[in-house]
């Protein structure tokens, strides 16, 4: 009788446990650019890694997955985008991210392993408010010399579409890019290194 009790506690816990990854990489797939991100209590709890299909983020938009309990933005970088990345270097703090938290294997100034799929955890490095994703070219409110990037709602920090901070923001450096790998094309775990060469 009280085996029973302990393999069906057990056997909960398998379920819930791989549950975690298939809802996220589910949700993520249905839902691919929303300006939420996924509440997924049990992998907060957990810290576990979480598996985002990328394949249907349109070029120039983001999605939001939730690792650790942080939002984590994905983001389909096109051309123009990274071209931008290059001329906006005079105008960051750290254009190579030489002071900044990211994996040794991601490019230091993309900020990413493939150039198209830029991943950031999603909190300011000021105050840790989350930036709004703000891809638009010259918006109103952020002037004529804005190619997209993230602006911080709270004191204004704004970051280009690799995280990086620009000079003279509150934040002192750029969005963390946090560890990830790819399990194939389209599926991206968050949370696992990537192997090194
Ligand atoms: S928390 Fe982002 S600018 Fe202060």
């Amino acid at each position: 009788m009280s085996n029973d009790g302990v393999n069906a506690g057990r056997r909960r816990f398998l379920v819930a446990a791989t549950s975690v990854v298939g809802a996220a990489g589910a949700v993520g797939a249905a839902v691919p650019f929303v300006g939420s991100w996924f509440p997924s209590a049990k992998a907060k709890a957990a810290g576990a890694p979480v598996k985002v299909n990328v394949s249907k983020i349109e070029p120039g938009q983001q999605m939001v997955a939730e690792w650790r309990g942080q939002p984590v933005f994905i983001v389909r970088r096109t051309e123009e985008i990274l071209g931008n990345l290059v001329k906006l270097e005079p105008q960051l703090a750290d254009f190579d991210s030489k002071a900044s938290e990211q994996p040794s294997y991601v490019d230091a100034k993309t900020r990413s392993i493939k150039p198209e799929v830029l991943l950031l955890v999603g909190l300011c490095t000021h105050l840790g408010c989350s930036p709004s994703f703000r891809p638009e070219v010259a918006p109103a409110d952020l002037g004529a010399e804005w190619v997209g990037g993230y602006f911080c709602p709270c004191h204004g920090s704004r970051y280009d579409l690799a995280g990086r901070v620009y000079k003279a923001q509150p934040a002192p450096m750029n969005l963390p890019v946090p560890p990830h790998t790819y399990e194939s094309d389209d599926v991206v775990i968050i949370g696992v290194d990537q192997e090194q060469a």
